[in-house]
């Protein structure tokens, strides 16, 4: 994972925000390249406004002086723009390995485009290496989590499915004061029947798979950036 192509992908962003536009902010350290580059922009004079994708990356753009707003007063975004853990040929991505899937996805389809903002690292062949984190309510999350390794069987992902913790052992809560279970399937052959069918078991709020959402990637090499839609 290189700092510098991730830094790359955030400048290519820029060039695609205009004056006027209501934005998605995702979280984790590729996305917070694009927002502190964004907070340059604004203190420059450039007029946007950003719905942020978790309370991380709400209180770095306010720090920043980046106008916020919510889902609620702008259902419409223009642009999001967040990072991935992995992405295909097909622009299908797993996220969520900082925890804001679900923002992150709802942000995501609520915007006109999502770009996905990468380093060379996360492009693959096949998705699934990454373990795909998956949010449950914590009310009967060791069933949840039986059933979702019953559910993944089914389309031959196997491996550990581990709660997420800290280093001392305390359940990892979301934004939103879930859980999640971190799914080590090594590959997910069909991830669009996976993420379908996850979201269908009671107990899951949603999974990182972010199927047909985002239009474009901007994956940061040493030199510059490449783009792939
Ligand atoms: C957070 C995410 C991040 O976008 C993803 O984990 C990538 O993070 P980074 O840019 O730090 O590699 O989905 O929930």
């Amino acid at each position: 994972m290189s700092d510098a192509q991730k830094r790359h992908a955030a400048i290519r962003a820029l060039d695609f925000v205009e004056g006027g536009m209501k934005l998605g902010l995702g979280t984790g350290s590729t996305a917070e390249h694009f927002v502190r580059l964004l907070g340059e922009r604004v203190a420059e004079g450039l007029n946007v406004v950003g719905v942020p994708t978790s309370e991380r990356t709400a209180a770095l753009a306010e720090e920043l002086g980046i106008p916020l707003t919510n889902l609620d007063e702008t259902p419409e975004l223009d642009i999001t723009f967040d990072g991935a853990d992995e992405l295909d040929s097909q622009l299908r991505l797993i996220k969520g390995g900082g925890g804001a899937l679900l923002r992150e996805k709802i942000v995501a389809t609520a915007s006109k485009r999502m770009i996905v903002l990468a380093d060379t690292s996360k492009v693959v062949k096949t998705l699934g290496k990454f373990p795909l984190p998956v949010e449950v309510i914590p009310f009967g999350s060791r069933v949840t989590a039986m059933k979702i390794a019953e559910t993944a069987r089914a389309f031959g992902c196997e491996g550990p499915i581990e709660p997420r913790d800290d280093d001392y052992d305390v359940p990892f809560l979301t934004d939103s004061e879930n859980f999640i279970y971190d799914c080590q399937f090594g590959a997910i052959p069909d991830p669009d029947g996976l993420s379908r069918a996850l979201n269908l078991i009671p107990g899951v709020v949603d999974n990182g798979l972010f199927i047909s959402i985002a239009s474009l990637a901007i994956v940061g090499t040493d030199k510059g950036a490449d783009l792939i839609e």
